[in-house]
Order: structure tokens, then C-alpha cells, then sequence
């Protein structure tokens, strides 16, 4: 494709000519911008923060289904130098970031138009009780809420402690579990670091 902009700066006209070089360079700031955008997709730093933090495997579905544009935004907000001193809070925009484009998909593929996601046929008690309850908060963790990948590394929330915590003092209490939800809800979290 010939850019018009290139037909007016040979064409005779003055003010043409002066259109045509702002054209010319707002073209070539875009370039540049598209450039620079493309080239901060996720680096292997990023894939390192994103395991350890958040159990999230280079090659586990929900960072292979990501966009371009889905990367270069999780770079963005993982390096983004107002919080490099904080990494409570940029651990907590990221958190949000991932949770965002995590309920856009669903089983891993993204979400048709006003689809509602049910979990696959066969999906175990555990993570279904997760998910009807807990995840809003704990998939990716909150600003306070921590992540149940991150609990499941405590390696000490069995169902007893579970339902402690539920009982009381916690922000959604009383959340009151089945004995059978609780012990299959403590064997998914502790699955979650294995
Ligand atoms: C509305 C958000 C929200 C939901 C939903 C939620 N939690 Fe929490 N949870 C929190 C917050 C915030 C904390 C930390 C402060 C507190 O205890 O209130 C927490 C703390 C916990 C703790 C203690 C963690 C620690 O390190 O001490 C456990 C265990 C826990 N939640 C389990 C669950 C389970 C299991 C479910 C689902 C049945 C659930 N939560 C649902 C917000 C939530």
C-alpha cells in the first residue's frame, strides 16, 4: 500500500506538503509506538515472577491462550516502575490484572459473548467448591486475600484449619462447608503447589 501522505509531499501544493510531513511523522510514531509495544511481550523475568508467584506455568493454558495485547499489558503492570518499591501493591495490580483476563475465559479458551462458564463434567468437589465460594477472592489473591496457590506452599491448610478460619474472623464469615467439602476443598488447595 502506497501511504497518501506520500502523494501529497510530491504533489505541488504548500500546504499540502506541510499536511503530508505531519502525516509522514505521526506515521512514524505509531511504528514506533507499535515497535515498542511489541517488544515488551513477557520475558523469561516475567515468566519466573508469574510461576513463583502465582503457580502460572510458561506452558499451562492460561498463559499460552494470552493475546499479544493480553502480554505486553501483564509486562506492563509486572515492571511498572511507580511500584517497583512496592511489591505488595504491584503484586496486588498484577493479581488483578490475571484475575481480569482470567474470567474471560473459560476451561482455558476464551469466553463466547455473554457465556457463562460451568466447570468441565468430572471437575472434582474441591475446585468446584472453590469456585462457587472462594475464588472471586482467592484465585489470584487480593490486596489482602492471598492466593490459594499461595496458601497451598503453607502446606498447612487442612480441613480443620479451613473451617477455623471460616467460622470466624474471616471477611466472608461464617462460611459454613459439608465436612466432605471441607476435606476435598483442603486436598485441592494442597494440590495447587504440587
Ligand atoms: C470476599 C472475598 C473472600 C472470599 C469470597 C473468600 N475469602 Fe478467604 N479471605 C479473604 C480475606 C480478605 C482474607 C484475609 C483476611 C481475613 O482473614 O479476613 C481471607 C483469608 C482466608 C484464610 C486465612 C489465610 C491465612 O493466610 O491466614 C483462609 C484459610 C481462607 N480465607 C479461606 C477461604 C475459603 C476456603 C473460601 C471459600 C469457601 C474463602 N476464603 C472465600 C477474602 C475472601
Amino acid at each position: 500500500m502506497i501511504f497518501p501522505g506520500f502523494l501529497y509531499l510530491f504533489g505541488p501544493h504548500g500546504a499540502s506538503r506541510k499536511k503530508a510531513v505531519a502525516f509522514l511523522l505521526a506515521f512514524a510514531i505509531m511504528s514506533m509506538l507499535a515497535g515498542a509495544s511489541f517488544a515488551a511481550t513477557l520475558t523469561d523475568r516475567d515468566y519466573r515472577y508469574l510461576a513463583e508467584e502465582y503457580g502460572l506455568k510458561r506452558d499451562g493454558p492460561f498463559l499460552q491462550n494470552l493475546g499479544e495485547d493480553e502480554k505486553n499489558q501483564l509486562h506492563a503492570v509486572i515492571n511498572d516502575p511507580e511500584f517497583s518499591d512496592v511489591p505488595k501493591s504491584r503484586d496486588a495490580n498484577v493479581a488483578d490484572v490475571l484475575f481480569r483476563m482470567e474470567i474471560r475465559t473459560c476451561n482455558g479458551r476464551p469466553k463466547g459473548p455473554g457465556e457463562v462458564c460451568s466447570l468441565e463434567p468430572g471437575t472434582p468437589l474441591g475446585e468446584r467448591v472453590a469456585d462457587l465460594h472462594c475464588i472471586s477472592c482467592h484465585l489470584t489473591g487480593t490486596m489482602e486475600a492471598r492466593s490459594f496457590y499461595k496458601m497451598s506452599r503453607d502446606g498447612i491448610w487442612d480441613e480443620k484449619r479451613l473451617a477455623a478460619a471460616l467460622a470466624s474472623g474471616h471477611q466472608m464469615s461464617p462460611i459454613t462447608l459439608s465436612p466432605e467439602e471441607l476435606k476435598q476443598l483442603a486436598i485441592y488447595i494442597s494440590s495447587l503447589s504440587k
